[in-house]
């Protein structure tokens, strides 16, 4: 059932540092048993993490979380990763962020900082976030990114609370001189799964948001201006499922805050066994473990992947939805159309036409205590 002849080298290296966050946004992609997971990665351990994936041609290294920053030792990883040859990047709610901070990520050789907003203004970013002053901070440490030298990226998550708001966001990034800015509409994994329904948007919000979007792009462009907007639509408003990952355990290496190494981040909800890089080396794991190997190819498809003549193009989906939707890992993503299970998708655009609930469940360890397993 496996396919394991063909080279592939993991060049995307995620370091998933803590699952620690000062917010409690309701869209996190982070599991929803976070709370649960084993003892964070020590600084040595991580250093070794980087080191082997370096051997293996791991050539891009993100910090991500929870918030990256609550680690004390993030310049310590960001100086031996720029040492050991990757391009690193740091994705950053910028809470616990100062210019000293900065200062110093530039010192250990940072190549960039992406600053993530939940909204244009302070009250909606305040109901997501659950910080009365997150929205202030961001907006300072983003002036602060941009006057120390860095591209300024943004990005913001929007859905059917903040989608309408597009316009003022893009006029909010204009003014900050942001330089890249990705407008990426929710996915749902994690606890914007839990919360979909008072999150997904409508197709017309969606549309309009993509319509003034297309506009400002022109309008921008016409001006002179060389920011950036990057407009991400949400899966369950496609026909055709996304090549999930590039594939399965064919770039991309995720390594969570208790070094279980996975094949991207939602992975471990699947009913698989993914190894620990405190019991194998990175090359056991990518190489040789059954979680890797498991999706790899096209051996595990069922019908309508099997036979189907887009298979290369999609290689099935997402397997972490078909999961979440379906309950079995093997199906087609139910995004597509061609799938027994897309009317789950067609229910759920449906549902967001009328009247959702606005109750969410935040992100939080008291909550995530709900989910623990056993
Ligand atoms: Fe896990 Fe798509 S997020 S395979």
């Amino acid at each position: 059932m496996f396919e394991t002849a063909k080279r592939r080298q993991p060049l995307w290296l995620l370091a998933e540092l803590t699952y620690k966050c000062p917010l409690q946004c309701p869209y996190c992609s982070n599991p929803l048993d976070f709370a649960s997971a084993g003892q964070e990665l020590t600084t040595e351990q991580w250093i070794d993490v980087f080191r082997q994936a370096r051997k293996m041609g791991a050539a891009q290294l993100g910090f991500s979380g929870g918030e990256p920053l609550v680690r004390q030792d993030l310049e310590i990883l960001i100086a031996e990763a720029r040492r050991l040859g990757y391009y690193t990047n740091l994705i950053t709610s910028g809470i616990g962020l100062n210019a000293q901070r900065i200062a110093h990520f530039h010192d250990a050789g940072l190549d960039h900082i992406q600053v993530s907003f939940q909204a244009s203004d302070e009250e909606v970013n305040q109901m997501l976030s659950g910080s009365a002053k997150a929205f202030a901070q961001k907006l300072k440490m983003a002036r602060e990114v941009k006057a120390q030298g860095y591209p300024m990226v943004l990005n913001f998550v929007t859905h059917r609370h903040n989608i309408d708001q597009i316009d003022r966001i893009i006029e909010l990034c204009v003014e900050l001189e942001a330089d890249y800015v990705e407008l990426a509409t929710c996915q749902y994994y994690g606890w914007a799964f839990e919360n979909r329904e008072a999150l997904l948007p409508t197709r017309a919000q969606l549309e309009r948001a993509e319509r003034i979007t297309n506009e400002y792009r022109e309008r921008l462009a016409a001006q002179g201006h060389p920011i950036k907007l990057i407009f991400v639509t949400p899966d369950y408003y496609e026909e055709r499922p996304k090549k999930c990952m590039n594939g399965w355990g064919e770039l991309f290496l995720t390594v969570t805050p208790d070094g279980t190494a996975l094949p991207c981040h939602s992975a471990r909800m699947l009913p698989l066994t993914f190894p620990n890089v405190k019991d194998h080396s990175l090359s056991h794991i990518w190489n040789d473990s059954e979680g890797f190997n498991y999706f790899r190819g096209k051996g595990w498809m069922k019908e309508p992947c099997r036979s189907c003549d887009e298979q290369d193009d999609d290689l099935g989906g997402c397997r972490c939805q078909a999961y979440m939707l379906t309950g079995d890992m093997h199906n087609a993503d139910p995004v597509c159309a061609k799938s027994e299970h897309h009317s789950l998708i067609v229910e759920a655009r449906l549902a967001a036409e009328g009247d959702v609930s606005t109750a969410m469940t935040f992100r939080n360890e008291r909550n995530s205590r709900v989910f623990f397993k056993g």
